[in-house]
């Protein structure tokens, strides 16, 4: 069923594992998403970009290819389909107007009164639909789509300011920036562990990771343990895919019918999938 994030991950977050948010930028996406999902058993979240939104055809093509293939798989895992970055309150109201069951607002470019005020606003509306909502603070450096922080911008989130934007605006979730990146990391990612865990106990609440692609499985491990229960998962699936893809166009230069390369491609996309939600211990808990 398509639900919320809410429940989902304040059962993860009790016992001990993550969901993965895995974003979705075509119906082949959300076909090895929605597949993986049923065949290990695991809660997962289908995340949406305003950008991936765009390039689908809007909000509502996105909820309309998610609850068919939902229809048509007889899928019984929970699954939420969330905004992924959301702009502004206007983007937050036009996807729960379509359908989406969760929202993420992203003021962490605004000075915190700012940021705390808007996703208030976003809350407030959210909430009356059974919407979840999730915030952040603290800058997520890289780029993913429209979203881009330069190294300079990067910021790890404060915890005292974590604190109180958690609790003046109810939100369900939150994504404290604390060193991780959008796209492939420069190096070994330097996730900021001792907030996490001041943040964990502050909050109160189940905390997300953004930029899951290249984290070690030991930080990802320690991640969980400190109240880490959404992982986002986003280049890794597009990586796969197009390793795959650029393989059998290589080898074969006259092939052309797509079902033949994007067939194969989600096919990777799914194993890929599969290993996350194993990885973050998700499988077998739906
Ligand atoms: O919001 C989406 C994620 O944070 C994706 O990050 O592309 O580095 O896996 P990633
Ligand atoms: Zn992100």
């Amino acid at each position: 069923p398509l639900v919320s994030m809410k429940e989902m991950l304040q059962t993860a977050k009790d016992q001990g594992y993550a969901v993965g948010q895995f974003n979705v930028n075509n119906l082949e996406y959300a076909q090895a998403i929605l597949q993986a999902a049923e065949e290990e058993k695991s809660p997962v979240i289908l995340g949406v970009s305003e950008g991936a939104a765009r390039y689908m055809g809007g909000f509502k093509v996105a909820v309309a290819i998610t609850k068919s293939l939902m229809e048509e798989y007889g899928t019984t895992v929970p699954v939420a389909i969330h905004l992924d970055h959301g702009s502004s309150f206007e983007k937050c109201a036009e996807a729960i107007h379509a359908g989406f069951t969760s929202v993420m607002i992203d003021g962490s470019h605004l000075p915190l009164e700012e940021n705390i005020s808007l996703t208030k606003k976003v809350v407030e509306l959210a909430h009356i639909h059974g919407v979840s909502v999730e915030a952040e603070l603290g800058r997520i450096g890289g780029q993913e789509d429209d979203v881009i922080v330069e190294d300079a911008e990067q910021a790890y989130a404060i915890p005292s300011e974590c604190e109180r934007l958690v609790k003046e605006t109810s939100v369900d979730c939150f994504a404290p920036a604390l060193g991780s990146v959008h796209g492939p990391y420069k190096g070994e990612p330097n996730l900021g562990f001792d907030r996490m865990e001041e943040i964990m106990h502050l909050t109160g609440v189940p905390l997300v990771l953004h930029g899951g692609t290249g984290i070690p499985t030991k930080d990802i491990q320690k991640a969980i343990s400190l109240g880490t229960a959404k992982i986002n998962v986003n280049t890794e699936n597009q990586m796969a895919q197009a390793r795959t893809v650029r393989k059998i166009l290589d080898e074969k230069p006259d092939l052309y019918d797509p079902r033949k390369y994007l067939g194969p491609g989600r096919d990777t996309i799914k194993e890929t999938v599969i290993g996350k939600m194993r990885e973050f211990g998700s499988s077998n808990k739906a």
